[in-house]
């Protein structure tokens, strides 16, 4: 596990499976937590940073989308309240490709949120707030203090996931977010980056129509788009991007995504 200290009191914590990670923001001695990892050995890590080496209460968790591989650390926590978006359960039992052991992660959450809310949490204003588009029931996390947005899914990596949504509403989830005008983006996977991973995220959506499009017009197939005609200039599609990317075109042609294309 990777530890990145963001702050004196904001650390975020990236798991191995998945990258999936934790940001966790400290008061005294209570922690509040967002994601809940993707693997029970990263989720036990996680409790043992938090409860044991750094000595805090967890007194709060909060989950950005109720997706299996961002909940195995919750049973970990029982005693603590769960706060997701009120689709919560909705969105988890629409979620394909689950092991069983993922599966096993749910707890059902315990605080229910539509709309938003704003917690005083030591010297941070923690604003959460829905931004469906990756998913219909998706919080973002606010903390000006530490000039911070968490985004959730909406972007991944440098690109956006439709296959629990459309393009559309991603697109405009993601420009909710570039708004909020945050310096520091955290997504549920990966590490820490600045703004231009939404920039990119909303460059990607654009050159997939753009090449669906060209391909709906005989210029080949949709199968074949590759995720570099997609995305914006700047660093190589990674392994964890071009996944989703064939997953994204499986969708297209499944779903008949992009009608206007056809
Ligand atoms: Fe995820």
């Amino acid at each position: 596990m990777k530890v990145h200290r963001l702050e004196r009191d904001v650390f975020h914590l990236v798991g191995e499976r998945y990258e999936s990670g934790t940001l966790a923001v400290l008061d005294g001695d209570r922690a509040l937590l967002v994601d809940g990892m993707a693997a029970a050995p990263d989720a036990a890590r996680l409790r043992e940073i938090v409860t044991v080496e750094w000595g805090k209460r967890v007194v709060l968790l909060v989950s950005t989308h109720y997706f299996s591989d961002h909940l195995a650390a919750w049973n970990l926590f029982p005693e603590t309240p769960v706060l997701a978006h009120e689709m919560a359960s909705a969105t988890f039992w629409t979620e394909d490709f689950r092991s069983a052991e993922e599966a096993a992660h749910y707890r059902k959450p315990t605080i229910l949120l539509s709309g938003g809310l704003e917690l005083s949490f030591g010297r941070h204003a923690v604003r959460i707030f829905e931004n469906p588009g990756h998913t219909a029931g998706t919080l973002n996390v606010e903390l000006p203090a530490a000039d911070l947005l968490h985004v959730g899914d909406t972007a991944v990596g440098r690109m956006a996931y439709l296959r629990y949504s459309a393009p559309e509403a991603i697109d405009r989830a993601l420009e909710r977010a570039q708004r909020r005008g945050r310096s520091r983006i955290l997504r549920s996977h990966g590490e820490a980056a600045g703004p231009e991973v939404l920039a990119s995220a909303r460059g990607y959506l654009e050159g997939l129509r753009a090449r669906v499009f060209e391909a709906r017009r005989g210029h080949g197939r949709v199968r074949a788009i590759t995720i570099d005609e997609c995305l914006p200039p700047g660093p190589a599609a990674t392994a964890f991007e071009s996944f989703f990317h064939a997953r994204n075109l499986a969708s297209i042609e499944e779903r008949g995504l992009y009608p206007e294309a056809a």
